[in-house]
């Protein structure tokens, strides 16, 4: 199991003890979602730094003050996060908010409420690379040890917020009908721009095209990368090394070709395949 001095335990997942307590889950428990609230949700690692970029321009008429001016942490704060009790209640609505829950474990005001959800996925193999490397640089996370020990770390649910197949199932139910907008890191890549216009019509919201066109220019990988407020260059060196790994480190769609051997990348397909049987869900990564 997860090493306790690193992780708490919460309904089986383990979370970094850096950014999360007992009295943050409190918070998230009790938390009062707002009708107009936005969640952004992915598994870690599958571009959730990214919607903290864009969401808050796409919410707020395409000003990039609070994307120019506040940490990415306090500008769309995670719901699960010790930041988020001091900053959530002082944001002015719409709230961007991300998470890294699964569906069952969110606030039960959450399944009252109407707020609207964006579910980010990235190809697994990716986002094991992208972990693999945070670990190596986050000092508040254990050393991931050889690439293969780190891959059956992942495939096994003993890594932050567990299962990666468990979390994509969570987030397909039913119930959220139309709350709920699925894409993927891979799309966003390929056509930020197309990407952000389904997310508007999603909100229902507009944007002149060249307020648009500062959102995508600004949610660049290059852009991002020298944007003090998204680059975690904030974080302390004894906290995060980017010398060892930088944060935004590629920002690529296949640099699993650059880590997987073919025996691993067979039983890694193999497992997620198992693990995603029956449940109906294709990838673009999958065809
Ligand atoms: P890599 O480690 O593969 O480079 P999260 O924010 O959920 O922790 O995800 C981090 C991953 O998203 C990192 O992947 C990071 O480089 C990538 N990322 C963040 N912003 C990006 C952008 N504008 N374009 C492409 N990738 C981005």
């Amino acid at each position: 199991m997860a090493d306790s001095d690193l992780y708490l335990v919460y309904h089986g997942l383990p979370l970094p003890k850096v950014a999360h307590s007992e009295e943050s889950l409190k918070y998230f428990q009790n938390f009062q979602v707002k009708d107009d609230d936005v969640f952004a949700v992915t598994f870690p690692k599958s571009g959730t730094t990214w919607m903290q970029e864009i969401l808050p321009p796409l919410l707020n008429g395409g000003d990039l003050t609070s994307v120019e001016t506040i940490p990415n942490w306090d500008r769309a704060p995670w719901l699960e996060e010790t930041r988020a009790s001091v900053v959530l209640d002082k944001l002015p609505s719409p709230r961007a908010i991300v998470s890294h829950m699964q569906y069952n474990l969110m606030p039960s005001s959450f399944f009252k409420s109407k707020a609207k959800v964006i579910y980010v996925a990235r190809n697994p193999k990716d986002v094991l690379v992208s972990l693999y490397h945070f670990h190596k640089m986050a000092k508040f996370l254990e050393d991931p040890g050889t690439f293969e020990e780190f891959s059956d770390k992942f495939l096994s649910g003993k890594v932050m917020f567990g299962k990666w197949t468990d979390h994509v199932k969570s987030w397909r139910n039913p119930e959220l009908g139309d709350r709920i907008l699925y894409i993927t890191y891979e799309e966003m890549l390929q056509d930020l721009r197309e990407v952000l216009g389904r997310i508007l019509k999603f909100l229902g919201r507009e944007l002149s095209a060249e307020a648009l066109d500062r959102v995508v220019n600004h949610g660049t990988f290059k852009n991002m990368k020298t944007n003090k407020m998204s680059n975690y260059s904030l974080v302390p060196e004894d906290i995060m090394d980017s010398k060892k790994s930088p944060f935004l480190r590629k920002g690529i769609a296949g640099d699993w070709k650059n880590h997987f051997s073919p025996e691993l990348d067979a039983k890694f397909t193999a497992i997620i395949q198992e693990d995603m049987k029956g449940c109906n869900i294709r990838f673009p990564w999958d065809e």
